[in-house]
């Protein structure tokens, strides 16, 4: 990036720390499309490694605007689904209108201090999330808390450069502090962590891995699906 773009997403960093109502994650046409690829990706893709969502309790990370994913897992038999935000960002219309009664929507939570009780869920997952987080050590860490033991995670974590995502891995040649200039306060931070980083940070936090998958960076480019797609288990203690 050249001195007048970096000077630019400063100046755009600036007005969304003192207009941050203005965001809005409103950026598909078909959300139920959107919910029931979401679905797939980390409910449906985990059927091989033996997990089935009758009678679970899952856990979403960050759902932005829609809760259609949310609301498939208990259509399709959880016994629980909650969804956990940092800010609400619901946007009316975006999900099944009865979505609130068959989902516990907890906003503002972060997933780094939710209060919630150790070992209550069978699934977390969350998809294009874990690129946003401050603190992905402290994230992991939590996350591990949350699950029960043989539980599964299921994360997509788009790696991209989130200013311009034709240029996917040029935001990693920006010095830390110059790049929270830029980003700090908008959507558009990420922690910078690459594929390699996030891999061993899963293996360092305690979890068996299923699925390291990369994916596709440049098909979509306006979407959030490049990146990385990361599926592990909780190790259940020995029996007997
Ligand atoms: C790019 S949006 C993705 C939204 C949705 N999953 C999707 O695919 O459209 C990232 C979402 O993660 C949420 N988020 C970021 N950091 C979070 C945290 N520490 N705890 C909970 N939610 C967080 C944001 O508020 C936002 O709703």
């Amino acid at each position: 990036m050249n001195a007048l773009e970096i000077a630019l997403e400063m100046a755009r960093n600036a007005s969304a720390t003192l207009m941050p109502w203005r965001e809005s994650l409103d950026y598909y046409q078909d959300w139920e499309s959107y919910g029931k690829g979401v679905y797939k990706t980390h409910v449906e893709q985990l059927a091989p490694f033996g997990f089935d969502i009758n009678g679970k309790d899952v856990l979403e990370v960050g759902p932005g605007s829609s809760l259609w994913t949310a609301y498939l897992c208990r259509k399709r038999g959880a016994k629980s689904s909650v969804a956990i935000d940092t800010r609400r960002f619901l946007i009316k219309g975006n999900s099944p209108e009865d979505a609130l009664s068959l989902v516990t929507y907890l906003s503002p939570c972060n997933v780094e201090d939710t209060e919630l009780p150790p070992n209550s869920f069978d699934l977390i997952y969350s998809h294009a999330v874990l690129e946003h987080v401050r603190e992905p050590k402290l994230v992991l860490s939590e996350i591990r808390r949350l699950l029960r033991p043989g539980g599964y995670i299921s994360h997509q974590i788009d790696t991209r450069n989130h200013l311009d995502f034709s240029r996917p891995n040029e935001h990693l040649a920006i010095p830390e502090w110059v790049w929270k200039l830029m980003t700090s306060n908008r959507s558009s931070y990420t922690n910078r962590y690459t594929v390699p980083m996030w891999v061993e940070l899963f293996r360092a936090s305690g979890f068996d891995l299923l699925t390291v998958r990369e994916t596709e960076s440049l098909q979509h480019p306006d979407r959030p699906d490049g990146g990385l797609l990361i599926q592990a288990r909780k190790p259940a203690p020995e029996s007997g």
